[in-house]
């Protein structure tokens, strides 16, 4: 009995490093090891999809992302992709309590539009939460406001929340750590490029500068 405990649990371990060792290798550009092992450890446990893969600034042929939601703005309007239509967006997804890489990203969106001049005015900035229990409509207004006038923020319900992740591909999980009285969650980081009719054009890596961005976004102006 004791000898099948020690064998089951070198299992055990071995099994979790040769998952860490996976993580290590396919994590993305800006991920850590931690965030690479939670998506896998998701993945492999039927969790939810997992984070594009795709990098740069095209999607793959034939991979299609984002479409219709339903959803509340930082207002408190109930809105759909239809309030958008005929925009292009620069589409963000994270939680008001992020303490660094939401932070960073969405002032990469509001730096690339200041870059854009005049042509970012044609570009709607939206960060959607993925922790709707504690980014309430409230929250959302004030953090919105602390990047850019225009930001619009959306929040939901968990199954609405849910499903507009689902269409962006979206992966997100709550994580608690020991030292931390507040719940974290972990989430994939890219910022999507959303064209008039409401189709992701183009995503971005986390770390992209706001330069790039801004040249990314303006060769698709100059498209539409
Ligand atoms: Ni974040």
């Amino acid at each position: 009995m004791q000898q099948a405990i020690r064998i089951l649990s070198l299992v055990l371990v071995v099994f979790l490093g040769l998952l860490w060792g996976a993580a290590w290798l396919g994590r993305a550009p800006g991920e850590g090891v931690g965030e690479a092992f939670s998506r896998q450890f998701a993945r492999l446990m039927g969790g939810d999809a997992p984070a594009p893969s795709a990098g740069g600034v095209q999607l793959p042929q034939g991979v299609s992302l984002g479409g219709p939601f339903a959803m509340t703005d930082h207002t408190g309007r109930a809105v759909t992709e239809a309030d958008f239509a005929g925009r292009f967006l620069l589409v963000y997804f994270g939680f008001t309590f992020c303490p660094d890489v939401c932070p960073t990203e969405l002032g990469t969106i509001a730096a690339a539009l200041d870059a854009m001049e005049q042509a970012g005015e044609r570009v709607t900035p939206v960060f959607v939460t993925v922790d709707p229990e504690r980014d309430t409509v409230e929250a959302m207004a004030d953090y919105v406001a602390r990047f850019h006038p225009r930001m619009v923020g959306l929040t939901g319900t968990p199954q609405q929340v849910a499903a507009i992740a689902r269409a962006y591909r979206v992966f997100y999980s709550k994580v608690q750590r020991p030292e931390m009285t507040q719940y974290l969650v972990d989430h994939s980081s890219f910022i999507y490029l959303v064209g008039p009719d409401g189709r992701v054009r183009s995503l971005f890596r986390p770390e992209t500068s706001p330069e790039a961005i801004a040249q990314a976004v303006r060769a698709q102006l100059r498209g539409a």
